[in-house]
Order: C-alpha cells, then structure tokens, then sequence
C-alpha cells in the first residue's frame, strides 16, 4: 500500500507544487488549506502522516496534530514552521510530532523527512509485533515460562479465565500455583472483585471453619460479634482454597454442601446467605492417592476440579532456567538496587543440573543469596540449600523387576523411552517428521526408520486442532 500523507497549508501554490513532487515519489496525497478542511478529511480516512503549516488562521499546526492524535493515535506528524520559530518546533516535538522543517526549504528536505519518519513508523511497529511476539511465547503476564508444558498451561488459563469454571491446581511445592490462581482470577471478569485466599493446611478444623464460613454472635466462647467468613468477602470474586487436601472430613461435607448450593451458613447461625464465589483449588499432595483411602471425599473432588490445571515440577522444565534467572535477576537487581548482568556459564551449568526439589521458590531463594553474596558483574557462585532435599531420593529413579535379565530389561526400557520420546516429539510438530528430526537431531531416515518399527500412526498428530 502506498504511503498516505495529509498535507496541509494555508498558501494553496505551495501545496499543489509539493503534491505534484510527492505524487511522482509515489505517496498518495491528499492537501488541505486550514485546521477544519483537515479534520474532514481525517474523519473520513486514515492517513500516515499529517504534514501541517504550524502557523494558520483558526487552529495551529500542533494543535492539529494533537486533534488527529486522538482520531488515530498511530499517526505521525511533521510540521513546517517559518524561519525563526524554532522553540514552538521544539515544544511540538515534546508533544510526540515526528520531524519538523523550517521554511523555505527544498523538495529534497521535505522527501527526506518524510522518509525518516517512515522509516520510524516501520521500526516501531516492528517492535511492537516482536515485543507481542516474546510476550506470547515466554511469558503469561508475570508467569515465565516457553517450555511446551508452562505454553500449555497458559493456554489453558486463557480459555478458563473468562468462565466461571471451577479450577484445580496440582503441582509440588513452590511450582507456581497460587500464581496461576491469580492469574486466572485477574484475567477474568471478577477481576475487580476480590481475591480471597485460604491456607486450608495451616489452621485448625474449627479455626478453620470459622474462617471459611463466619460465625454468628456467641457461637462458641469468645465469639463475641459475629464474623463474616472468607465465603462472604470473596462474594463476586475468587475464592482461592490452598492445600485443599488438607480439609477434614466434616468440613468438606460443609464445603460440598456451599458448592452444590452456593450458599452457606455462618457457624451458628440458622439461616443460609447466598454467596457467589468461584473456587480455585490447589494442592501438593496426591489427591487421587486420598481418595482412594478416603480422606477426601470423591463428589467434593468432582465439584472443584472441573478444570484441572497440573504444573510441572521444574525439572521437567528445565528450558525455563535461563529466562527465569534472568527474570529473578532483574527484580534483585530492582530490590537490591544492583547491577547484576547475569549468571556465568559455569553457574548457569550447575543451575541446569540441579534437581530443584523446591522448585521455582528455591530457584528464588537461591539467587537471592547468591546476590547477596556476589560483588561482580555476574553470578558466578550458586550455592543450593539442603532446606530443599528430599527426604527420599529413590523417589526419582525408575521402578525395576529383577526378575528379568539385565539385558532384557534394559532393551525394554530402552524402547519404551524410544517411542514415548518419538510420539512426544511428533506431537509437538504436528506430525512433520522433517520438523521433527531437526528437533531430535536425528537423521530424518533414521526417523522413519523407526516410526515404522514402532507402528506409530503420524495421522493421530496432523489431525489435531
Ligand atoms: N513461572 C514462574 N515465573 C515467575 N515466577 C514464578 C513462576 N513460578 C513460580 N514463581 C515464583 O515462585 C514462588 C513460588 O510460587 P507459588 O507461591 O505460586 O508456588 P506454589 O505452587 O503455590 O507453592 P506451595 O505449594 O509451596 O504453596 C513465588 O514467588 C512465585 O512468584
Ligand atoms: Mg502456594
């Protein structure tokens, strides 16, 4: 599309003279006399670039510009001013105009100022799909995260956000968890509504009540005014039930009852108060592993996890080491009003390797003390904390039967890794095995060679979305 420039000026032999030698450069121009002639036309198509007299009887040149601004906020400006009137150019270039020419000029001065903020034009936009780009793919507001499993639970948050869906979050300790809660709650229509959170693991079965569903005047002992519950301060917003496998028994029947019929009763009290509130869940534990022994009850379990969001334990994610470093780095740097650069190749080495049992939180806290403790330019010294191990390291190790001959075994296992590592990656690229072998860094023959051995049907994968 060619460039679309409004010209504008009071003297009409100088705007023919400029259209002519802007028409043979190839810009479509259009010419206005005064500030109203202009707005016409700008209310009537959009331009690129307003050119405009700064002096004319009615409205000013800048005064114009800022007009225009507000039809189209992505149009530029320049300004042609007479001879001497520099500081009113200035102040305009203060107010976001592009360029501006003294008068008289050459055709040449006014062509290649028009160039220039072509030129601009392109680069900022150019920045900004880049910028919308890196934001989509690394991060989901403060969320960092572009390996494949985090993009999957963004877009997951995406589509969740909007509705009213109850959410459950799985995923260990320090994964991120109540972060994605928020983000849900503040990517959602209850956004201006209130954000409520309960630590359902760190209170006791009555204290705990009291805080979920209020109490009325003299309740109990002590219960000298009655309190409204955290059901009733989330009303309209999210209400957001940490280590909601830690509820007892008797309260998730209470907590069952407030779903199924989004009311609930203050302890003590006689009467039900409605209240609407989404729920998010989380938890740590093994949720499946208590309902099967019965301490969590299966109808409440179905009630809240209508959408089920697992996190990844960062190991498995270990692609996202270097962007959060970097992430973390910049916010110490904000809090310790430091400088730091970045981490050295060989501590970036031993935070890649490192099994993270704490997860995100300790890649914080890590960092932190590495921070504290570094007076150069980088980190160059990580120091991980035994606070994290865990208890049991056999956890992470393959199950083994030795009953079968090493050999054997291994061959099996062998294959079975083989074709899970296959199905994942042609998942991931839709099927395309060239796409995939770049990926594996594998010949693409010795790909096929194998997708044959294993009977995998590609289709499965070209078919999706
Ligand atoms: N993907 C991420 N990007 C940036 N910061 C993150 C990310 N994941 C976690 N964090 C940060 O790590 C810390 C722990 O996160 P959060 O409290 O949400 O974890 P959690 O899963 O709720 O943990 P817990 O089970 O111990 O309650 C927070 O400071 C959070 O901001
Ligand atoms: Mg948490």
């Amino acid at each position: 599309m060619k460039p679309r420039i409004l010209l504008v000026d009071d003297q009409v032999s100088f705007c023919r003279h400029a259209k002519t030698i802007l028409v043979g450069e190839g810009y479509e121009t259009t010419l206005a006399h005064d500030a109203g002639q202009a707005l016409e036309k700008l209310s009537g198509q959009s331009f690129d670039i307003l050119v405009t007299d700064m002096k004319m009887p009615g409205m000013d040149g800048l005064a114009l510009f800022m007009k225009a601004r507000k039809m189209d906020s992505d149009i530029s400006g320049i300004i042609m001013t007479a001879y001497g009137s520099i500081s009113s150019a200035v102040d305009s270039i203060k107010q976001g105009v592009s360029d501006y020419i003294q008068k008289p000029f050459e055709p040449e001065v006014l062509l290649m100022t028009i160039e220039k903020t072509l030129r601009e034009r392109r680069m900022i936009q150019e920045i900004h799909h880049l910028r919308q780009a890196v934001n989509q793919r690394y991060s989901y507001g403060n969320i960092i995260g572009k390996n494949h499993k985090m993009q999957d639970v963004f877009h997951l948050i995406e589509k969740v956000a909007p509705t009213a869906s109850r959410v459950f979050i799985t995923g260990e300790t320090g994964v991120g968890k109540e972060l994605v809660a928020k983000a849900i709650h503040f990517n959602s229509p209850r956004k201006n509504k209130p954000f409520v959170g309960i630590n359902c693991g760190a209170l006791s079965e009555t204290l705990l009540e009291t805080e979920m569903f209020g109490h009325e005047q003299g309740a109990f002992t002590g219960a000298a005014r009655c309190k409204q519950g955290k059901f009733e301060y989330a009303h309209g917003g999210t209400l957001f039930l940490d280590e909601v496998g830690d509820i007892s028994p008797a309260l998730q029947v209470k907590l069952l009852r407030a779903t199924q019929e989004n009311a609930i009763e203050r302890v003590g009290g006689n009467h039900s108060i409605d209240v609407d509130v989404r729920i998010i869940s989380a938890t740590n534990q093994d949720i499946q592993e208590k309902i099967k022994n019965r301490s969590f009850r299966m109808e409440l379990f179905y009630r809240l996890n209508v959408v089920a969001i697992r996190i990844p334990p960062l190991r498995e994610r270990i692609d996202d080491i270097p962007l959060l470093v970097n992430h973390f780095i910049q916010t110490l740097n904000r809090k310790f009003d430091k400088n730091i650069q970045g981490a050295s190749t060989r501590a970036m080495k031993q935070l890649m390797q490192h099994n993270w049992p704490g997860n995100v939180r300790e890649l914080e806290n890590v960092l932190e003390r590495a921070f504290v403790t570094t007076d150069g330019a980088v980190i160059d010294v990580v120091e991980f904390s035994h606070s994290f191990q865990r208890p049991v390291e056999t956890e992470n190790l393959y199950p083994v039967d030795t009953d079968i001959p090493f050999k054997i075994a291994m061959a099996m296992v062998q294959q079975r890794f083989e074709k899970s590592y296959l199905l994942e990656t042609l998942k991931q690229c839709g099927g395309n095995v060239s796409k995939s072998s770049e990926k594996m860094e594998l010949n693409p023959r010795t790909l096929w060679r194998k997708i044959k051995e294993y009977q995998i049907d590609r289709s499965e994968f070209t078919s999706q979305e």
